[in-house]
């Protein structure tokens, strides 16, 4: 879970705990994400790109393969070492998305898959700094999750104590409609855009799916609040009513991309 500013060494906590679960069982699904965003981008060989929250990488090895030399930060040591064991020729650092550790004008392009949130706005201002002047910016965010048609695979979340739920529904708040548009120009951004991103997570049975969620940041809050046994058992029977024969249990969720643009000097 993204968290404060000043906040972020205990990010590690939740989200780097099962760094292997997360990389080969959650994040793969998100490479419908990835595509679109990076196509809409225009992403090309020599671009430099930023992917800010960068996870364990999967975004940046894609990026890799469009020609962009890449760099990406994340607060989580462990998701970074499975981003560098993927890409060994990037600069990937462990650091703080409010801080980020490179020099004014450093890239062409950044990226940011459900890292910067509602409750995280200095990031954006972070990002574009960062950016060369006429930079392109894409980020992606939940969108409207109560009519996602996959918003079951999601529910466990709500497991977490009500503080933390609380929190979570602020962070998805840059998904309504305006608010990202707002946060962007804010920070600088121009000719700022929005988008419908494909997202599905797909699991071949509920147990797989349960195994995959419980490896993210806000399912570790949900299982300081209940426990790791009652959390997976509750994953698991709301999953197996969603079960269809021959077919992957499958999560289409609603997420909302914005493209920007740093303007030219
Ligand atoms: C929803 S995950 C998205 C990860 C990745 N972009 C993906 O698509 O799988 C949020 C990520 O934000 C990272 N994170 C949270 N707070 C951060 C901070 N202050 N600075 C950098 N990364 C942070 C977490 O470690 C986690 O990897």
């Amino acid at each position: 879970m993204s968290q404060a500013a000043g906040d972020w060494t205990g990010v590690d906590e939740g989200w780097g705990r099962k760094a292997v679960d997360f990389s080969t069982l959650s994040e793969p699904s998100n490479c419908r994400e990835y595509v679109a965003v990076q196509h809409q981008l225009g992403v090309d060989a020599g671009d430099r790109l930023l992917d800010v929250a960068c996870g364990a990488g999967l975004a940046i090895e894609l990026a890799r393969l469009r020609g962009a030399v890449c760099a990406g930060i994340d607060a989580s040591s462990r998701l970074i070492a499975v981003a560098r064991d993927r890409n060994p020729e990037s600069d990937l650092r462990v650091g703080d998305m409010h801080d980020l550790p490179w020099a004014d004008a450093t890239f062409d392009v950044a990226t940011s898959f459900r890292g910067i949130w509602g409750t995280t706005p200095d990031a954006a201002k972070e990002v574009y700094r960062v950016l060369t002047p006429g930079g392109r910016l894409g980020l992606s965010v939940w969108g409207h999750l109560k009519v996602s048609p996959g918003a079951w695979a999601l529910a466990p979340f709500r497991l977490a104590a009500t503080p933390k739920v609380d929190n979570q529904a602020a962070m998805v708040s840059l998904g309504r409609p305006g608010a990202g548009e707002q946060l962007l120009e804010c920070a600088g951004f121009v000719d700022v855009r929005r988008l419908s991103v494909p997202f599905a997570w797909e699991f071949p049975d509920p147990e797989t799916y349960a195994r995959a969620l419980a490896s993210t940041g806000p399912a570790y809050e949900a299982i300081q609040n209940v426990g790791e046994i009652a959390f997976f058992d509750s994953a698991v029977e709301q999953a197996r009513e969603r079960v269809r024969s021959g077919l992957p249990l499958r999560a289409e969720i609603n997420v909302v991309g914005y493209l920007a643009r740093k303007p030219e000097d």
